[in-house]
């Protein structure tokens, strides 16, 4: 059975982008891969963060891992933080990564320049090889990611090759991943700045609908959402991304398709769209929500994560191990 890999940082609470874009993914996935999801709450911590916010995003994230369907039967769940091997094993990676290589994440130039006037932390530069370390020391083959991911993934893969042609004197060490996107909804974006990704940390909550938003909050959200004068609803990315992202969104909550939503919308306004969108988020998000305050409140949710990292340490320290034989430690 081939492995699958994925985090989500709890810098927040996810967005319905992260549920469109990788949630989503994660439960179709779980029935026919060896999964390990984590709450990458050591890369949360590269921008500051507030403690006891935090320990309540991590444990939240957990909770609504579980919500959205992922059976702790089927999937390894575990916080990153519990797992010292990322962090060594990071290292390994770093001490195989080219600085230049680095500085060219359009991730890294985006954060950096918005946490400029506080200072940008050295973590920001070396946070990829934090995340290739996650992804190398369970073997991933495939790391299914919204689009933003995409260029990590690269790195990923070229440190691998390069690892593996530096170190495997006896074949290669470890495992080749490959990212894997949804075909609809992969990229989210902003619902007040329809050129930006959506994204949990947005300091604007109007742009995001966040997976525990009320009801009243997640129709007011969408009711407001920037569109365009034209009143037409199609599906045109570069000149209509307000209507674009919506008709997305639609179609990913709904599983109909865009070409059928344009079709049954035509001659209709913008309001009755944005009405039934608002039903439709909510009617996704509803049964979710219920989901996680019964988790929230449920020790099991504590149980399912200490199994979870004590599993994730066996397999994680393995491979460690192995890649310090290989750089002779
Ligand atoms: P965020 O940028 O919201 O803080 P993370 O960095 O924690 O999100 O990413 C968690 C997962 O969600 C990643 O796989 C990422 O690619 C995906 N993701 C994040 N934002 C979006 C989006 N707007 N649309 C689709 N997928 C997204
Ligand atoms: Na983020």
């Amino acid at each position: 059975m081939q492995t699958i890999f994925s985090g989500i940082q709890p810098s927040g609470v996810p967005t319905i982008g992260n549920y469109i874009g990788a949630m989503k993914q994660f439960v179709d996935l779980q029935n026919d891969f060896d999964c390990y999801f984590c709450v990458v709450d050591e890369h949360a911590i590269t921008v500051p963060q507030k403690r006891l916010e935090l320990r309540q995003q991590i444990r939240g994230l957990a909770a609504l891992y579980l919500a959205v369907g992922l059976d702790p039967a089927k999937v390894t769940l575990f916080i990153q933080s519990e797992v010292p091997a990322h962090t060594e094993g990071a290292w390994l990676v770093q001490c195989n990564t080219y600085i230049g290589e680095l500085e060219r994440m359009t991730q890294f130039k985006d954060k950096s320049a918005k946490n400029e006037k506080q200072g940008v932390s050295a973590a920001l530069l070396t946070y990829p090889p934090l995340m290739v370390a996650d992804i190398v020391l369970y073997h991933a083959h495939l790391v299914p990611v919204g689009e933003d991911q995409r260029q990590h993934l690269e790195l990923t893969r070229d440190f691998v090759e390069r690892f593996n042609n530096r170190y495997g004197e006896n074949g290669p060490i470890l495992t080749l991943p490959e990212a894997k996107f949804v075909k609809e909804g992969a990229r989210v974006m902003s619902l007040a700045e329809p050129t930006q990704k959506m994204s949990k940390s947005d300091k604007n909550v109007k742009g995001f609908i966040s997976m525990l938003d009320e009801p009243a909050v997640i129709r007011k959200k969408i009711k407001s959402a920037v569109t365009d004068s034209s009143g037409v609803i199609e599906y045109d990315p570069e000149n209509k991304p307000g209507v674009s992202n919506l008709l997305s969104i639609y179609a990913a909550c709904t599983g109909e398709s865009i070409a059928s939503l344009v079709a049954r919308y035509e001659g209709k306004g913008y309001g009755e769209f944005k009405t039934d969108l608002g039903e439709a988020v909510v009617g996704l998000l509803e049964p979710i929500q219920e989901k996680y305050h019964a988790w929230m409140a449920s020790e099991e949710l504590d149980t399912i994560l200490d199994t979870g990292a004590e599993k994730a340490r066996a397999v994680s320290n393995k491979t460690l191990n192995q890649m310090k034989n290989a750089m002779g430690l």
